[in-house]
This record gives C-alpha cells, sequence and structure tokens, in this order.
C-alpha cells in the first residue's frame, strides 16, 4: 500500500524546488506581458493563461516577427514548453481554433497546447449578448463600459448562473449542447433574432471534436508536472486594474486578473507562487471606458500614443494615454505580492518633456495616497504630479542599466522606491533583444 504522507511530503519536496512565476499587469493592460512572458518561458517548462479569454491580445517580436496572441499562451513559441489553458479561462473555441491554425502556418508546433475540459465556452450567444447590452448602454447616456464585444462578461455571467453553461468539455456532446443553448436563449431576450439552437449547436460540436485532442484535466496535468520539479508560468490576461473584485468596477473585465486568479483558475495553491513579476508600463494606457486620473487630452498624450504605437491588439482601437499612475502602481504591487517588477516601453518616453508621474490624489480637497478602486470615486480624484528629469537620448540603445542615462535610472529608482519591489527587467523596444536583464538569476 501506498505511505500517502510519504508521496505528499515526496511531492511537497518536488514541488517547492520547482519554479512557480506569475506574470501579471499592474496598470489597465497592454503592458508588455506577451513579451515578459516570451523571454522567461524559456526557462520554464508550461505556460498557463488562468482567467479572461480572446479579449487579451498579447504581442511578442521574435527577430522581427510579430505574433499576436489572444487565448494561446505565449510560451508557445518555445518549441520546449507546454501551453496549457486552465479552467478559469473563457475559451471561443473558433477564436482558439483560428489562432492554433495560424500558428501552425507559421510553423510553432501547436500539439503543446492544452484546454481544461472545465474551461467555460464563449458561445456565438454570447458574443451577441454583449454587442447588444453595450450597443443599448452606448445609446443610453453613453454608459457603455467599452468592452472587445468578444462575449466575455456573458459567458462569465453563465458561469455564474450555472444552468445554460457550456464547458470545453460538453462541445463533443451534442445533445447537451442543445438542451444548453436552448435555456441559453428562453431566458435572454437579446437572443429572440439570434442563430437558431440547432446550427449554433452543430458549429459548436464540430470545432469541438476538431479540439478534442487538446482538452483534458488541467489541474492533475500542472500538478504532476510540479510534482516533478518542472516549473510553471502562469500569464495573466487582461490586468490588475481591470480585475472583477480589485479593479475599477463597474468598468473592469469580468474575471479575477490579479495573481488571485491563479489558485481559482487553474488549481494551483497560491502559496506555491515562488515568483510574482508585476509589469508595468513607463507611463499608462487604458482601452474602453472608465476613470483613468493621469489621462492626457492634449499633444504629449497624442507623442506618447505615437511613439509607443497604441493601438488595440484586439480591437484595433486607440489607446487613452497619460502619464504614470504611482498610486495606482503601489496598490496593484500590493495586491499581487510582487517580488520584482518589469518596466517596459521605457523608450517610448525618451523624448517626452517635461515628464510627470502622479504620486497622490486629491479627492474633494483631501489628499491622499490610497488608491480608489470604485470608479465613481476614482472620477473625482485630482491628480498630483512631482516633475522629473526628462529621461535623455540612448534609452533605446541601451542594453545595461549603467548604459542608460542618468535621469532614465532615476525614473526606474523613483518606480521602484513606490512598488518596494526591485527591478528585474527593463524594456526599451519591442523584441526579445531590445531588453536589460538584470537580476543575476539564470531564469531572468
Ligand atoms: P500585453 O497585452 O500586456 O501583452 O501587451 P500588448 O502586446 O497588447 O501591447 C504591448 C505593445 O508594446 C506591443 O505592441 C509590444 O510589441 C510593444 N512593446 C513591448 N515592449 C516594448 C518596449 O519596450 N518598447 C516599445 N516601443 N514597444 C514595446
Ligand atoms: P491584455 O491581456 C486592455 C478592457 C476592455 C474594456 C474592459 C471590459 O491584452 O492586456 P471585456 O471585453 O473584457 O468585457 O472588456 O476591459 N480589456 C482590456 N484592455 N488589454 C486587455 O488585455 C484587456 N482585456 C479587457 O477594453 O474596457
Ligand atoms: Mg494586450
Amino acid at each position: 500500500m501506498t505511505d500517502g504522507r510519504a508521496v505528499s511530503r515526496a511531492y511537497r519536496a518536488s514541488a517547492d524546488s520547482a519554479a512557480c512565476t506569475a506574470v501579471v499587469g499592474m496598470q489597465w493592460g497592454d503592458e508588455g506581458k506577451g513579451k515578459v512572458v516570451d523571454l522567461l518561458a524559456a526557462e520554464h517548462d508550461a505556460t498557463v493563461r488562468y482567467n479572461g479569454g480572446a479579449n487579451a491580445g498579447h504581442s511578442v517580436v521574435v527577430g522581427g516577427e510579430r505574433f499576436a496572441l489572444h487565448l494561446v499562451p505565449s510560451g508557445i513559441l518555445h518549441p520546449g514548453c507546454r501551453a496549457i489553458i486552465g479552467n478559469g479561462v473563457a475559451v471561443d473555441p473558433f477564436k482558439l481554433s483560428e489562432e492554433l491554425d495560424g500558428l501552425s502556418a507559421r510553423g510553432v508546433d501547436t500539439s503543446r497546447l492544452v484546454l481544461s475540459s472545465r474551461a467555460h465556452v464563449v458561445t456565438p450567444y454570447h458574443k451577441v449578448i454583449d454587442e447588444y447590452r453595450e450597443d443599448r448602454l452606448a445609446g443610453d447616456g453613453g454608459r457603455a463600459i467599452g468592452t472587445t464585444k468578444r462575449g466575455i462578461g456573458p459567458c462569465y455571467s453563465d458561469k455564474a448562473q450555472r444552468s445554460s453553461a457550456i464547458r470545453a468539455g460538453d462541445l463533443v456532446n451534442r445533445d447537451r449542447l442543445v438542451g444548453k443553448l436552448e435555456l441559453a436563449r428562453r431566458f435572454d431576450t437579446a437572443l429572440a433574432d439570434a442563430e437558431p439552437v440547432e446550427a449554433v449547436a452543430s458549429k459548436l460540436h464540430e470545432v469541438g471534436q476538431r479540439l478534442e485532442a487538446h482538452i483534458e484535466d488541467t489541474t492533475y496535468l500542472i500538478h504532476g508536472m510540479l510534482g516533478e520539479g518542472k516549473s510553471v508560468l502562469f500569464e495573466g490576461g487582461n490586468a490588475t486594474l481591470l480585475d472583477v473584485d480589485h479593479g475599477t468596477y463597474p468598468y473592469v473585465t469580468s474575471s479575477v486578473c490579479s495573481v488571485l486568479g491563479i489558485p481559482a483558475g487553474t488549481g494551483v495553491p497560491g502559496a506555491m507562487l515562488t515568483r510574482v513579476v508585476g509589469v508595468v508600463k513607463a507611463y499608462s494606457t487604458r482601452v474602453g471606458a472608465g476613470p483613468m486620473p493621469t489621462e492626457l487630452h492634449d499633444q504629449t498624450g497624442e507623442l506618447i500614443r505615437k511613439r509607443g504605437r497604441e493601438f488595440g491588439t484586439t480591437t484595433g482601437r486607440p489607446r487613452r494615454c497619460g502619464w504614470l499612475d504611482l498610486v495606482a502602481l503601489r496598490y496593484s504591487a500590493m495586491i499581487n505580492g510582487v517580488t520584482e517588477l518589469a518596466v517596459m516601453l521605457l523608450d517610448v518616453l525618451e523624448t517626452v518633456e517635461p515628464l510627470k508621474v502622479c504620486v497622490a490624489y486629491e479627492i474633494d480637497g483631501e489628499r491622499t495616497d490610497r488608491f480608489v478602486p470604485d470608479a465613481a470615486e476614482l472620477e473625482r480624484a485630482v491628480p498630483v504630479y512631482e516633475t522629473l528629469e526628462p529621461l535623455g537620448d540612448g534609452v533605446a540603445e541601451a542594453r545595461t542599466l549603467e548604459a542608460l542615462p542618468k535621469a532614465a535610472r532615476a525614473y526606474l529608482d523613483r518606480i521602484c522606491e513606490v512598488a518596494q519591489a526591485p527591478l528585474g527587467l527593463v524594456s526599451v523596444g519591442p523584441d526579445r533583444s531590445q531588453t536589460l536583464r538584470l537580476t543575476e538569476r539564470a531564469h531572468v
């Protein structure tokens, strides 16, 4: 008979020696998580998505070639790395299938992609509902959230509602699909003119059969890897300030995007995380509606948008741009327990003058350094700025910290001081090679 305690001890010993790294966005998304995951995936055995869905758009640039990943974990570009979509992800199976085809056509081995049988499925009905609600909210005094219209909110609503929700494991069972879709139609007026159930069920069943070989129980898969001492990298979709619990509600997405989503979205306890990399863009951007205290409506905002090519990877929408918000950053660092920072797109600020960072808010005449995640309250926050020395030329060309202009190093110091975390990496351009690696550890 197996000694359960001995097995458990052995498991803990190897699991403890395995690296469990999280890469998480500290702002409103598009911080450059894809680039960081791609860099770190080289030293991990698997990359795991735990939240969100095809609302995410993660770019990786390798030798001038650009990849935009939406559902497939960014580690797929490394031949030795498993790419796992955990149970917490909202999966549009048609988008996933399309993305896999696109990657295969570019020579990427996609057989390493594994999809949790318990991941929830975004159906064509969810997209209809998302669009229906957004269009009506927009016409109703401009109250739309500005979603990506990828069906994310309706899918997670169904998950919580339970009765009509579909999980990846259901895709191969046509009768079950018909039953669930009929329920969805019965309860939602937005679906009155939507495609008939039989047609939608057939399409889902067909794509389910294509994906079947990828579908399995990912919780056991990940724990099996950890038990063998393998290292796993968790890739956050969206970002902390879009987190449904801790973000600028209601202008958020519908999943737990911070590292707090990892346990629920994969079945791996948070205590197993050994390293949390907080990805920070050197300034702020936001897509969609909702408060953004440091937003710039002037030429500096335009300059940042142009230099940073700030247009959405998923929807192509222009991103709102503004100064770095250190109040928000301190809050995100706290929520995620970051152990190091990756500061991205520093090159974009090279010619920006004057250069400002927000160090506090004034709300109803009171100064505070606390972030206020309630959207209505944050709308009233007036940023208090500190003006810093312009970064100077040569940021994009630097490959070591020492080669950066002095003012750029001071800017990074200020960020680390506020976030109370050391610098792990600085990015000065989109390509893998345009990176300053700062820690001694082999995997950075
Ligand atoms: P993600 O969603 O967090 O993965 O970020 P996105 O891929 O949506 O947006 C980040 C954009 O910035 C992409 O176009 C990247 O190629 C680009 N990028 C990443 N790092 C840098 C950098 O250091 N400098 C510049 N100029 N662009 C970068
Ligand atoms: P990555 O992973 C930027 C935003 C949308 C919208 C809000 C709700 O690329 O950083 P949803 O479709 O999720 O219901 O939209 O959240 N949003 C993102 N913004 N980057 C993302 O992902 C985002 N994912 C969602 O613009 O304001
Ligand atoms: Mg993005």
